[in-house]
């Protein structure tokens, strides 16, 4: 059975959704910071952090999707290692100090491999 669906799954004791939960978060997770929402969702490889966002109604913003808006930008707080390397446009659109400082542009942010990541959409304004 889907493990998320047994959190969700009414029918099952809550001792065992319980159980459950904490083998989640042993495993790869994403933890999201939106506005005003916050998620925990499984790491896809090939996606950018907004397209996960986005996939699980996160309200993360954003504009352009080509990295010159900046609106998408966040911190990587963990898990830096998990994404692939910076893209052209994210150098041309973020200061070394940024970087320096975990920031990324979610746009363009692709997860590498599954691991535990967490972010938060840390825009300009
Ligand atoms: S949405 Fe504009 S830079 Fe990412």
């Amino acid at each position: 059975m889907n493990r998320f669906r047994m959190l969700f799954d009414k029918k099952k004791p809550a001792q065992e959704a319980i159980q459950v939960e904490a083998t989640v978060t042993h495993e790869a997770t994403m933890k999201l910071k939106g506005n005003t929402i916050e998620k925990m969702v499984v790491p896809e490889p090939g996606k950018t952090i907004l397209q996960h966002a986005k996939d699980h109604e996160i309200d993360w913003q954003h504009m352009c999707k080509r990295g010159t808006c900046a609106r998408c930008r966040c911190q990587v707080l963990e898990g830096a290692e998990f994404l692939e390397e910076p893209t052209e446009a994210e150098h041309k659109r973020l200061d070394p100090e940024e970087f320096d400082e975990g920031f990324r542009l979610g746009c363009q942010a692709v997860v590498k491999t599954s691991g535990i990541i967490s972010a938060r959409n840390k825009t300009y304004f």
